[in-house]
């Protein structure tokens, strides 16, 4: 396994695989790596001939300075699981070599970002494009994983990648979840321990209303009204949205028709903000 620092070096090694035909699979991360990413990097491996993970954490994609500061950090940490998963190449620039003196240029999609996440974090998903288009750029993977617990973010990628014509393939992996269904997340180390009990509310919350929706409920109203009503019986949530959107657009539809939709929801525990979904009428 490789640390590669510089972007150059990381140019002249994806040029290299690409004369060898080798298949890369990429998993772009911030560090702090959970079973949630190393499922990510399990995927890569199965499908891939080489696995490239990069190591980032991005600024332009933070609200807040202080939440950048916080954002844990343990690259040593990182390194010795990747190591575990048989990883090929680590990219993990420093921020000038992503980033370079008089950086101007910004990658901005269009609708997909104008609401949920978009909304609570302006800019967040301007600087995730970003970064997301510069690394593409340096690695030219031919698959890049994402979880599906940052729904709109996929759809902010795919998006992207379709219309700035990227060859790679972006791969959903489902979300991976504590024994207790609660979505892997880096913040779950921020909630005490009843919150982390507790929070498995989330989950059961959507599980109910998707039975609901299997059982032929189509109207989104009465569907979010489910998990509204189940939230509503755990003290410790205090939910801040919940709505059933289109999986590609991620705007919000009255009724569920054909096309595959979310169950997406936000909520705190103490002033800790999760996020979640479920898919309804999946296709693959
Ligand atoms: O999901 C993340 O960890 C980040 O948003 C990503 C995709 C690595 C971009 O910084």
């Amino acid at each position: 396994m490789e640390i590669i620092n510089r972007r150059q070096r990381m140019f002249s090694i994806s040029r290299k695989l690409r004369r060898e035909s080798k298949t890369v699979g990429f998993v772009p991360t911030m560090g702090a790596l959970h079973e949630g990413h190393l499922t990510l990097v399990k995927e890569a491996r199965q499908m891939c001939d080489v696995v490239i993970v990069s190591i980032f954490v991005n600024p332009t994609q933070f609200n807040s300075s202080v939440d950048l500061e916080k954002y844990p950090r343990d690259l040593t940490t990182d390194v010795s699981l990747l190591a575990e998963y048989e990883v090929d190449y680590i990219f993990a620039p420093e921020e000038h070599e992503i980033y370079p003196d008089g950086f101007s240029t910004y990658v901005n999609v269009q609708g997909v970002t104008d609401v949920l996440e978009g909304e609570s974090r302006p800019g967040h998903f301007r600087g995730v494009a970003t970064v997301v288009t510069i690394l593409l750029n340096t690695v030219r993977p031919d698959h890049a994983f994402f979880g599906q617990k940052d729904a709109q973010q996929v759809a902010v990628i795919k998006r992207l990648t379709t219309d700035l014509g990227f060859e790679t393939e972006i791969v959903v992996v489902p979300t991976v979840r504590e024994e207790s269904g609660l979505a892997m997340s880096s913040r779950n180390e921020r909630l005490s321990a009843e919150e982390r009990e507790k929070a498995a509310i989330i989950i059961n919350a959507l599980r109910a209303a998707k039975t609901e929706f299997k059982r032929g409920e189509r109207n989104a109203s009465h569907l979010t009204q489910i998990v509204r009503d189940t939230i509503a019986t755990e003290p410790l949530a205090r939910l801040d949205y919940v709505h059933i959107v289109d999986r590609e657009s991620m705007q919000t539809i009255d009724k569920v028709g054909d096309n595959e939709a979310l169950i997406v929801i936000a909520a705190y525990f103490g002033d800790v903000r999760l996020i979640d979904n479920v898919i309804l009428n999946r296709k693959q």
